[in-house]
């Protein structure tokens, strides 16, 4: 098992690049098995859940290959429906396959993912979606076992504005025979950008980005080229990272259109910020930030992937502020962890009060998940001392290079085994 050491010392200075968006490449990586022809991906962040999806689509039958960060899948010779759960616990996303599969074999055979450091995260939004659309769905040994001989169009409303969920009824409903009207979807750029990939494949969709989409079905889908947008949660972290340690950078490689809520809180801390079509600056002109109030939501509200990052930043910030999580019930297992650090956060429910220090200090931590792992190197660099992050592995699901990224900002920042 890996751990990553960092010594706090200074500022984050220059530029960094951001990869791929990891949760825009899962969806499209599954878009994949809706056609027989090949579909070319480029910008795919070299990140192990996308080595997990791929293993997973080679083990259905798919022929993978993989250069850099191109990609280009071929499912011309599906020969198994069943993503088994040895593969779906390591990475929740593969519960995407589910409606490609069915819509296009009528048959598919998913573990349910059970539930994960951050919360339980059911999977019933998925299931209902489908059964609507004529699928007959069983739990059986762990399994979603779902078999149809073709998906017929449906009005569904989803109880909550599941991103995953939204994906794949989407995907399911492209090849459905008939009109699907979802309602309640939701909103994320990641389900815009599926939606436009489907388009390019031959869907008919209209209202992505709103929150009824309407997809009339249609009997083939056809290959295409697509880029993955830029990760706009790979973008906050850095941000964050920058404004934690009073320091001055510029991310390139991204969409400033994406990040309207984080960049706004960003700039209530006290942090100076100059966007372009494609790059972020952030300039905290060597000052500490001040703490501000975080209320996670679905998209376009604030992020609940950019809370982790933002406890630690108020955590170093001047005066205290409140972070509420609205998302997920589980998801402040990197509180204790930043307590160790000397963090001054008392948890109330799904409410964390936190009163800024001054410093923090480095101490031996462990990741839970993605984005407390992202929060605890963000402590780490403006802390006195060393820390000592263990479980990176979870860091390294959707984090492409962070440690190579941040020693060129000026991290002092190593890996051992
Ligand atoms: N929910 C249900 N039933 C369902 C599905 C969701 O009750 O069938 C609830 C969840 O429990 C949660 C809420 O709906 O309270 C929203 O969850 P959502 O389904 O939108 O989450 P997801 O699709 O499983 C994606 C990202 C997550 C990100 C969330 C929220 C991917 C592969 N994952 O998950 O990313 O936190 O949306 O924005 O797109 C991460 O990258 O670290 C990560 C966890």
């Amino acid at each position: 098992m890996q751990r990553i050491i960092i010594s706090g010392n200074g500022p984050l200075r220059g530029e960094v690049s951001v990869a791929g968006a990891k949760n825009a490449a899962l969806p499209i990586i599954a878009a994949a098995l809706l056609t027989g022809e090949p579909l070319a991906i480029s910008n795919v962040p070299p990140v192990r859940d996308i080595d997990t999806a791929l293993q997973l689509m080679q083990l259905l039958g798919a022929r993978v290959a993989r250069e850099g960060t191109d990609l280009t899948l071929d499912c011309s010779a599906i020969d198994s429906v069943r993503a088994p759960y040895e593969l779906v616990k390591t990475m929740r996303g593969s519960v995407l396959m589910l409606g490609p599969l069915l819509a296009r074999f009528g048959e598919a055979d998913v573990s349910l993912p059970g539930g994960c450091a951050i919360g339980t995260r059911p999977v019933n939004e998925h299931i209902a979606g489908l059964e609507a659309m004529g699928a007959d769905i069983r739990i059986e040994s762990g399994y979603i076992k779902a078999k149809a001989t073709r998906l017929t169009g449906a009005h569904f409303t989803f109880d909550v504005p599941s991103v995953t969920a939204t994906e794949n009824l989407v995907m399911a409903a492209a090849l459905a025979d008939g009109t699907t009207v979802l309602e309640n979807c939701a909103l994320e750029p990641e389900v815009v950008d599926l939606a436009l990939l489907l388009q390019q494949m031959g869907a008919r969709i209209s209202g992505a980005g709103t929150s009824t989409i309407r997809v009339e079905g249609v009997e083939h889908l056809s290959g295409t080229a697509h880029r993955v947008p830029p990760d706009r949660i790979e973008t906050g972290t850095f941000l964050v990272a920058a404004a934690a340690t009073r320091g001055d950078i510029t991310v390139r490689d991204t969409n400033p259109d994406f990040l309207h809520h984080v960049l706004g809180k960003l700039e209530q801390a006290g942090a100076r910020l100059q966007t372009g079509p494609d790059w972020i600056q952030l300039d905290t002109g060597g000052k500490r930030c001040k703490a501000v109030n975080v209320t996670t939501a679905p998209y376009p509200a604030f992020p609940t992937d950019m809370q982790a990052q933002f406890l630690a930043l108020n955590a170093l910030a001047l005066g205290s502020a409140t972070v509420v999580e609205n998302i997920f019930e589980n998801r402040f297992m990197h509180v204790a962890e930043l307590q160790r650090m000397g963090a001054d956060i008392e948890l109330q429910g799904h409410t964390a009060i936190v009163q800024g220090r001054e410093r923090l200090q480095g101490a031996p931590v462990m990741a839970t998940d993605l984005r407390a792992s992202a929060c605890l190197i963000i402590a780490a660099l403006a802390a006195d001392g060393e820390t000592t992050i263990d479980r990176v592995y979870h860091l390294d699901r959707g984090y492409a290079n962070i440690d190579t990224k941040l020693a060129s900002l000026g991290a002092s920042i190593r890996r051992e085994s």
